[in-house]
């Protein structure tokens, strides 16, 4: 194969080499494309832009493929855990027993929260939306560890492994205690369970009735989790690239990240589609008013479309088969799933779906899932968030040991007024 491409502009030709991956893809580096022509490329929504070269997560979009630094997610799903999953995320390798017992206990070890934090919490009004509350805390947890947020990198790198494994353990700290705070409820501290039982502890036990999991909520959680852990280069996870490559130390980097997947085209979507299918629960509809309605623009039909795949999310057929068995093992009949059944079967056999290849996305079942548990809606992003918070990580420590990296910093192309003059305010 060619390792070379051409760029041919007016009558001038610009060599590029070509960049190929391990998995093949292929990507013309175009780097000194302005230097050589005065040109730059414009890709809108970067559908079109490697923004960077990447070990952690392979994706082929067109078969529906979602690898973690190599392993198949389906193979993950059925064997992992999140805390391992997170550490391959991360490391790069699945862990020895020994190092998968030292991590789970670092992440032990820190799930309190510094006292002076819950101070914080009073601060905020009983409405606020969790994602606010969650990522200004992650933001000010930095500050309770200037050590590891100093911003200088080799100095936040030597503490890099401890910074992980406490985001990871008191990002699930934080959620909880966001919840018991708006629901007026006394905060319930972590006991000495693993990751997602003393979750669900933190969440849902109470000083006199201690939660008990009897319906696999845990186990339920935890494969939520782990599907979450990382999508390359993502809205939030390119967010996490963009703030650290400014050198900024990690408690901001995936603060930041909270931020950006909190909008419905991307976390916020989880939300979105249970309040989709309540909508065609509560108006008697069978979904096919929804469906038109997309069809004509005039809505979209959430938990469907990915921006990279364009065949079934290999997320949502596992968390489908998910949502089913929890709410079996609950003995929960819920219509909400029948209505995102059917909805899924005519969109899937609709012309205007199958010619925009739209599929289910993760997001379609998972709130399914977490409404069986007892999550309600408005933690639904948190809960992605959680799941997020390795593959965040991981693409923060790539950017941090990369002696290359350089600040991110797109150019643009200019539509506003040429250059005028300045008029005093009496002549305007
Ligand atoms: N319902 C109806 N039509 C849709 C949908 C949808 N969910 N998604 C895309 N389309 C249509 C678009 O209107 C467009 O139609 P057109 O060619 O006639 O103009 C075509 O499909 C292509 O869609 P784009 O908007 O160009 O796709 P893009 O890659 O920019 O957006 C996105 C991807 C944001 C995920 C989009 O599909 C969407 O909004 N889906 C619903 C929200 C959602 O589920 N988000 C979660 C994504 S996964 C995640 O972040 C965890």
């Amino acid at each position: 194969m060619e390792n070379t491409g051409t760029i041919r502009l007016g009558n001038e030709n610009f060599e590029f080499p070509i960049i190929v991956g391990t998995e093949g893809e292929k990507a013309l580096d175009t780097r000194t494309l302005r230097a050589k022509s005065g040109c730059i490329t414009f890709d809108e929504g970067y559908g079109n832009t490697g923004s960077c070269m990447s070990d952690i997560t392979f994706i082929d979009g067109e078969n529906g493929i979602l690898r973690h630094r190599g392993y198949p997610i389906e193979q993950l799903a059925e064997n992992s855990s999140f805390l391992e999953t997170a550490m391959l995320v991360i490391y790069g390798e699945l862990p020895s027993e020994e190092n998968l017992r030292a991590f789970r206990q670092q992440v032990r070890k820190n799930s309190s929260i510094h006292t002076g934090m819950h101070s914080h919490f009073d601060g905020f009004p009983s409405g606020a939306h969790p994602m606010a509350i969650l990522s200004s805390m992650l933001n000010s947890l930095g500050a309770y560890y200037p050590e590891m947020s100093s911003n200088d990198r080799e100095q936040d790198l030597a503490h890099f492994d401890e910074t992980a494994a406490l985001l990871i353990s008191k990002v699930r700290t934080i959620a909880a205690m966001t919840y018991r705070m708006k629901m007026g409820l006394p905060f319930v501290y972590p006991a000495d369970k693993r990751y997602t039982g003393n979750f669900l502890h933190m969440m849902f036990s109470e000083p006199y009735n201690e939660y008990v999991d009897d319906h696999g909520a845990g186990k339920a959680l935890d494969l939520f989790l782990m599907l979450h852990a990382d999508h390359e280069q993502n809205c939030s996870t390119s967010t996490v690239r963009m703030v650290a490559s400014g050198g900024a130390n990690l408690f901001a980097s995936v603060s930041a990240g909270v931020c950006a997947l909190w909008g419905p085209s991307h976390g916020g979507a989880n939300m979105a589609v249970i309040k989709m299918l309540e909508e065609i629960h509560a108006a008697g509809d069978d979904g096919s008013r929804f469906i038109e309605a997309a069809k004509k623009g005039e809505a979209k039909l959430m938990g469907f479309g990915h921006r990279v795949y364009k065949n079934y999310d290999p997320r949502a057929k596992i968390l489908g088969k998910s949502a089913e068995s929890i709410l079996e093992s609950i003995g929960m009949e819920d219509p909400l799933l029948d209505i995102a059944r059917r909805l899924e079967q005519a969109a899937l056999e609709d012309d205007y779906f199958i010619s925009r290849k739209l599929y289910p996305n993760v997001d379609f079942y998972s709130g399914l899932i977490l409404k069986a548990i007892g999550i309600p809606v408005e933690m639904f992003t948190v809960m992605f968030a959680i799941g997020r918070m390795p593959g965040w990580i991981a693409n923060w420590k790539e950017i941090a040991e990369n002696p290359k990296s350089r600040i991110h910093r797109p150019r643009q192309i200019y539509t506003g007024s040429t250059k005028r003059d300045y008029l005093a305010l009496d002549q305007r």
